[in-house]
């Protein structure tokens, strides 16, 4: 009897391990996706989720890596007796095996949301005290990613819930992403790697570029507040392959200006952020498709080395923010944070880059570079010469420089 138990122990274990082992290979890269939350708030329904789901594949988002379909808050019913829970029957009618059916058959993945606490932000059910049932219903249901919030969690410990959830899901034993949502109030990189894919490091964005909305008791921040939020030097170390900072998802095609979107997208490149989209792809614009599928800057997200990029210069308005790159290349970045034009003069050779943290260094004095414009490919340039251009108010010079060699 004693030996058959100790066996059981054993295999739980190893099928703990082995589960554990296929959560790790799941964001090697910066999750790419869409989440309801920005545009929809609590208006979801499986009609919408379907519909955005056709749009995914129809507007090019899915072959420009765009592949988790999130349904944040509200999409909750009610626990039957047993404890599990299950979707508003008014809108989701078919259930979520079927929603997620649909997804998957259009090369999606399908994500879903919950909080640590015995309410969700919205007031639906939590999955405080009812972790292991949850985490079993989405494996049923084909849920590949969740997103996990933190209100009405008082009393927890955030690493502990985060980690019960984890070892629910590894119980479970379906692959699902991990997105932790504590907002950053317990330093979540410092924790999160061995828990989750990716961490919130702030509260919630706001749809303006510069700006703080006030909502009586808690703030929400605009793109270049969340910039700014954390000391970014320290919490890129945490950030690498498989394990990201998350300065939240993005309101890019939510009615900012087009440069505003634009340097919005950019600096989530430079961050190495997952790049979860929060607009209605079914309606968004050229302009909108445009930024959200430039391969470029998605090409510097995604880039393998999973480097988060750092503040490498800064001078009145203007700031430089470089992500050091695969093949010896690097991400240069330059904002204009002010509302009006700005000049920019810019000697390379004056600029070294030594990235202690990623050991990798560009002296333009001993190397010169060739880069590209991301937003315009067709204008080039050269390091051995000062850059010398203007920048619009709330917009961005992105470049990818590649060494000569
Ligand atoms: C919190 C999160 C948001 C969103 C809402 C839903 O505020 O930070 O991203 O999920 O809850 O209620």
């Amino acid at each position: 009897m004693k030996r058959y138990s100790t066996t059981l122990v054993l295999l739980a274990l190893a099928c703990t391990m082995l589960s554990g082992q296929k959560f790790k290979g799941l964001a090697p890269t910066p999750p790419m996706g869409w989440n309801s939350w920005n545009h929809f708030a609590c208006e979801v329904d499986e009609h919408l989720i379907m519909e955005v789901a056709d749009a995914m594949v129809e507007s090019g988002m899915k072959d420009a890596g765009y592949v988790y379909l999130n349904i944040d808050d509200c999409w909750h019913g009610e626990r039957d007796s047993l404890g599990f829970i299950h979707p508003d029957p008014d809108r989701f009618p078919n259930g979520m095996k079927a929603l997620a059916d649909y997804i998957h058959s259009k090369g999606l993945k399908l994500g879903i949301y919950s909080d640590a606490g015995w309410q969700t932000c919205a007031g639906r059910p939590g999955s405080r005290g009812y972790e292991y049932q949850d985490a079993l219903m989405y494996a049923r249901w084909g849920v590949d990613y969740l997103k996990y919030d933190w209100c009405n969690t008082e009393g927890l410990n955030a690493q502990g819930a985060y980690l019960t959830m984890r070892n629910a899901l590894y119980a479970a034993g379906r692959p699902i992403v991990f997105s932790l949502c504590e907002w950053g109030n317990n330093e979540p990189w410092k924790w999160g790697k061995n828990i989750g894919h990716l961490w919130r490091i702030s509260g919630d964005i706001y749809n303006c570029f510069d700006c703080v909305k006030d909502h009586g008791g808690w703030n929400s921040w605009g793109v270049l507040q969340i910039l700014d939020i954390r000391d970014n030097d320290e919490i890129r170390k945490y950030a690498g392959p498989g394990h990201w900072n998350d300065p939240d998802m993005m309101e890019v095609g939510n009615g900012m200006s087009v440069s505003e979107d634009r340097a919005h997208f950019s600096l989530w490149c430079m961050l190495a952020a997952p790049l979860i989209t929060g607009n209605d792809i079914r309606t968004m614009n050229e302009e909108t498709k445009a930024i959200l599928t430039n391969e470029l800057a998605i090409a510097v997200n995604q880039d393998t080395l999973g480097i988060q990029g750092y503040r490498q210069w800064a001078a009145d308005s203007l700031e430089l923010w470089v992500k050091p790159l695969s093949g010896d290349r690097w991400a240069a970045c330059f904002l204009n944070r002010g509302t009006g034009e700005a000049n920019l003069e810019f000697n390379w050779k004056e600029h070294d880059f030594d990235d202690d943290f990623s050991k990798r260094s560009a002296h333009f004095d001993k190397i010169t570079f060739n880069y590209f414009n991301v937003w315009d490919e067709a204008k080039t340039g050269t390091t051995k010469k000062p850059l010398e251009t203007t920048i619009g108010g709330h917009d961005v010079l992105m470049l990818v420089l590649s060494s000569k060699k």
